[in-house]
């Protein structure tokens, strides 16, 4: 079959910005009923460039409005990435009576030829629920004399201590400052020596406290670190984490920290972190990465934008063989979503492909259950040439996704590729969450254990489903499709 029509590269359900550049997440805060998602924003070009803060809102997490741009280059520089906190009791004096939001960014400036570029942490503030920006008159407010990478600051308020305590990245480490108001800023640690990955310049790190196993007198801090991509290694930019305390000052990696842990297993799950001030009684832990990876973020065949980010996603910490595990599941507000196709029990591959034979779809959930042992799967946005395969290997006893054959892969060489995790003490019972949208796939399975994200370019045609096992007479145990209804039909952009 020919291609005759140009794919559709817009995400249905997942953010991107209406023209240009994107790359992470920033200052993702919550604040009078409206999620932020601001996110770094070449506005004039395909590629990153003249970074600025774009900025949208969304009051349920699916359906987001994109708002003008929240912070522009100044004579500090560009605007590269930072958090942003609501400052509730006016720590700053920025506010009167009421709180209002702080961003906490860096600024970085490039420097004539020879001279390494200079990042500095500087802050902004909003008194109209973030539809307008004033730096603060004394930016920088962190200079460093010797780190030439020193950047990405998330602030968050600490409680123990009651004061405002600030992880940002350093070279191939993480330091640690405190602050009574965000202004004045005190060094307290630094970590990362000889621990953990260093492929790659650290970036975009995070830090929040999470229960294990949802047991509240059992919690255990956890530290996201994003590392960037090192021609060396052909998995590119991705992100680590590691588990441990923290006590105001100094965080203490635990026993399990000692191996590398990836946050996810795919190639397009970066620089992701958690929102801030989610209301105490919603007391989730939410996440969103940007779904791209700087080996080939520059060269994906999206025309007049490029970049989405993942759907957004809860952390949780489990048990597993003896350690802290990191868990992602979809936010709940993605069922909401759903529109149902079909629902199955007890059914072969074959008696699968029959019922979703005539299926044509570009964006959809599969959730489905297999007994431990059945090495099963879908393929997904399948057409003449093209598919991309995701489903559990029983033998290896891991999930994986599979895109050598997904569409265009030929604009990296690293792009085409099997990607797998390890499934840590599975059950009796293997579940799948697929999402599958226009340029992605993102799996969980064994309850969001292993977790992989990844992008794929399939071609106009490529709607296809299909379910495959290892054996005829394996049995998928329960399978539920639903479309996932689209944000480009109605409503949720300008
Ligand atoms: C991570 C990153 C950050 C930096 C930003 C620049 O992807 O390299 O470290 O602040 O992107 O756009």
């Amino acid at each position: 079959m020919s291609i005759t029509t140009k794919p559709n590269y817009r995400s249905a359900y997942h953010f991107s910005p209406q023209q240009n550049w994107m790359n992470d997440p920033n200052g993702l805060v919550y604040f009078e009923g409206e999620y932020h998602l601001f996110f770094q924003h070449h506005p004039a070009g395909m590629t990153m460039g003249d970074m600025h803060w774009g900025h949208a809102v969304s009051r349920d997490l699916i359906h987001w409005e994109e708002l003008p741009i929240a912070l522009a280059p100044d004579e500090l520089g560009m605007i590269f990435s930072g958090s942003a906190v609501v400052d509730w009791n006016n720590t700053t004096g920025f506010f009167g009576d009421k709180p209002g939001l702080v961003a906490i960014f860096t600024h970085h400036l490039d420097m004539p030829e020879g001279q390494p570029a200079i990042q500095r942490q500087s802050l902004a503030y909003s008194k109209d629920k973030g539809r307008s920006w004033t730096k603060y008159e004394g930016n920088p407010v962190i200079t460093h004399e010797t780190f030439i990478d020193f950047r990405d600051p998330k602030v968050f308020w600490h409680e123990e201590t009651s004061r405002w305590v600030m992880i940002v990245a350093c070279g191939q480490t993480v330091c640690l400052y405190h602050s009574p108001d965000l202004i004045h800023w005190t060094f307290a640690s630094e970590f990362g020596e000889g621990i953990g990955s260093h492929d790659g310049v650290w970036e975009c790190p995070d830090l929040f406290r999470l229960a294990v196993d949802g047991n509240p007198s059992d919690t255990k801090w956890v530290m996201l670190v994003s590392i960037g991509a090192d021609p060396a290694f052909a998995e590119g930019s991705r992100t680590q984490y590691f588990t441990g305390d923290f006590d105001g000052s100094t965080f203490t990696p635990d026993q399990a920290s000692r191996n590398i842990r990836w946050i996810d297993a795919g190639r397009d799950n970066y620089a992701g972190v958690s929102w801030s001030d989610i209301p105490q009684e919603d007391g989730r832990r939410l996440f969103i990465g940007w779904m791209s990876n700087w080996k080939y973020a520059g060269q994906t065949p999206t025309e007049g934008f490029r970049g989405a980010m993942t759907i957004p996603r809860e952390l949780y910490l489990e048990a597993r063989e003896g350690t802290a595990a990191l868990v992602q599941k979809p936010a709940r507000e993605l069922d909401a979503a759903r529109v149902p196709l079909i629902s199955l029990n007890n059914v072969s591959a074959a008696e699968m492909n029959a019922a979703c034979a005539g299926f044509q779809l570009d964006a959809y959930e599969i959730e489905a259950v297999l007994s431990r042992g059945t090495s099963a799967g879908f393929k997904v946005r399948t057409g003449a040439q093209h598919q991309t395969l995701t489903g559990i290997d029983a033998q290896a006893g891991e999930l994986y996704v599979d895109r050598k054959a997904s569409g265009r892969t030929d604009f990296h060489e690293v792009f085409p590729g099997r990607h797998s995790a390890k499934l840590l003490e599975p059950g009796t019972t293997i579940d799948l969450r697929i999402y599958v949208d226009r340029t992605s796939v993102e799996a969980f399975s064994n309850g969001g254990q292993a977790v992989i994200s990844d992008l794929i370019f399939p071609g106009p045609d490529d709607n296809g489903l299909a379910a495959f096992a290892g054996n005829e007479d394996d049995l998928f145990l329960s399978v539920n499709i639903y479309r996932l209804s689209s944000l480009d039909a109605g409503g949720g952009r300008r």
